[in-house]
């Protein structure tokens, strides 16, 4: 599993892992927290293991997350020995990771929501002869007062805002690793405290996937349903996103579509995670498209992706345009994005998306991504960045884009 993460980030000009990382993923048996599973499979880089679901809203509550998130995670986490470490979202693995990077001289307090997955932690620590992982249930979003302060937390469940007991509990050069929902977008983000009062910049934004931190911090987005034949449902994810009227956009996939090209091309392993965050930074009337299989197959819809692909919705709200992309004529490793419009603007709407595409293409691309800076829910308009800004019950999220030509 380790030689294949190395060679993968050999192949993609990553950095190598950590020698400390690297040692502790060796050292840690997963398959111990994965019991029954095939060792095939419990050592799959890329393969995040649901361990409890919620059937009735069709939604993972836990996991086993993936290596490859986990080893970036502990890598922007700089783990030392001696470190107290808080991990808000048990499962045991990444507890035990943690346990190795911290010594005998370090802490780790792990802090899970549900009773049933610190008790399956518990066991899966203990068959691997762990048993000073301090576990604990409770909400994470209240941190772990009792053990406080803490180097590092790790959050290993989807925030959609940052408590202010990670900030009380953290030391003053502390380092917070969590997975942000920005604009509907999870990223990874790696926040230091920055000099102003209250303040948190983002050192590293990663690209990543969890389930949803629940608790007194969970949050639900909008998600107008546009086609809700049962295996052929399409919606809009509208998190931020403006007031809509269903029936419109119903009407509005009904109609045929209009597709618009960017001229803008990828290759197929290429990362394109910093134009998401660009069109949902840029556009005020930001969207994700959802669908699932039997929509696709239908040809009801044509996303990039079934789980969130970027949309607009028109200036009206009558209509919407999402991305979409085709294979380049004649080569079969290039891809051309484009953007399908639907509803009475349609056109308009699709040629609006592409421009962005375009204009991400053009002046940020080949740059470092956009600064990420939090600031306290009070701080008001005129002391903030330019930027995209983004509301939250504790905090106030600032995206800054600067052109990269
Ligand atoms: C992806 S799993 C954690 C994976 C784990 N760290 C590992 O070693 O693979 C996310 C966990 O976060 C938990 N969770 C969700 N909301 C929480 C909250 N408010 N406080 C603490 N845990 C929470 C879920 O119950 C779930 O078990």
């Amino acid at each position: 599993m380790v030689d294949a993460m190395a060679a993968e980030r050999a192949r993609l000009g990553a950095q190598p892992l950590p020698r400390a990382v690297e040692e502790a993923l060796r050292a840690v048996p997963r398959e111990a927290f994965l019991p029954g599973l095939p060792l095939t499979e419990a050592y799959d880089p890329h393969q995040a293991v649901v361990t409890k679901r919620d059937d009735e809203r069709g939604v993972a509550l836990s996991s086993v997350s993936a290596p490859t998130i986990v080893a970036t995670m502990l890598e922007r986490a700089d783990l030392r020995p001696g470190h107290r470490v808080l991990e808000v979202g048990s499962g045991g693995y990444n507890a035990a990771l943690i346990r190795r990077l911290v010594g005998v001289d370090g802490q780790v307090v792990s802090i899970d929501i549900d009773p049933e997955v610190v008790a399956r932690a518990e066991r899966c620590l203990k068959s691997i002869g762990v048993d000073d992982v301090h576990l604990a249930v409770g909400d994470g979003a209240h941190g772990f007062a009792a053990r406080a302060p803490f180097d590092r937390i790790i959050v290993t469940a989807g925030a959609w805002d940052l408590p202010p007991a990670w900030e009380q509990q953290l030391t003053e050069d502390g380092v917070l690793v969590v997975p942000m929902r920005i604009r509907g977008l999870t990223r990874c983000l790696t926040l230091r405290r920055a000099p102003e009062e209250g303040c948190w910049e983002a050192v590293a934004v990663d690209m990543c996937g969890f389930v949803r931190m629940r608790g007194r911090d969970e949050h639900w987005e909008a998600m107008p349903c546009l086609h809700d034949e049962d295996g052929c449902q399409v919606a809009l994810r509208l998190e931020d996103g403006p007031e809509v009227e269903e029936k419109a956009l119903r009407e509005a996939l009904a109609c045929e579509p209009v597709t618009v090209w960017s001229n803008v091309e990828v290759g197929a392993e290429e990362p394109t995670d910093s134009q998401d965050l660009y069109l949902a930074s840029v556009a005020d009337r930001w969207a994700q498209l959802t669908a699932e299989r039997g929509a696709i197959k239908a040809g009801l819809v044509s996303p990039i992706s079934r789980l969130g692909t970027p949309a607009l919705i028109s200036a009206e709200g009558t209509g919407f345009a999402y991305r979409t992309l085709r294979r380049c004529p004649g080569r079969a490793d290039r891809w051309e994005f484009g953007a399908v419009g639907h509803g009475p603007h349609a056109r308009a709407t699709a040629e609006h998306l592409a421009h962005l595409i375009g204009e991400w293409d053009r002046d940020h691309r080949r740059g470092p991504g956009p600064r990420i800076t939090l600031f306290p829910a009070t701080t008001p308009d005129d002391r903030l960045p330019g930027g995209r800004v983004v509301d939250k019950r504790h905090t106030r999220t600032v995206l800054t884009w600067t052109i990269t030509p």
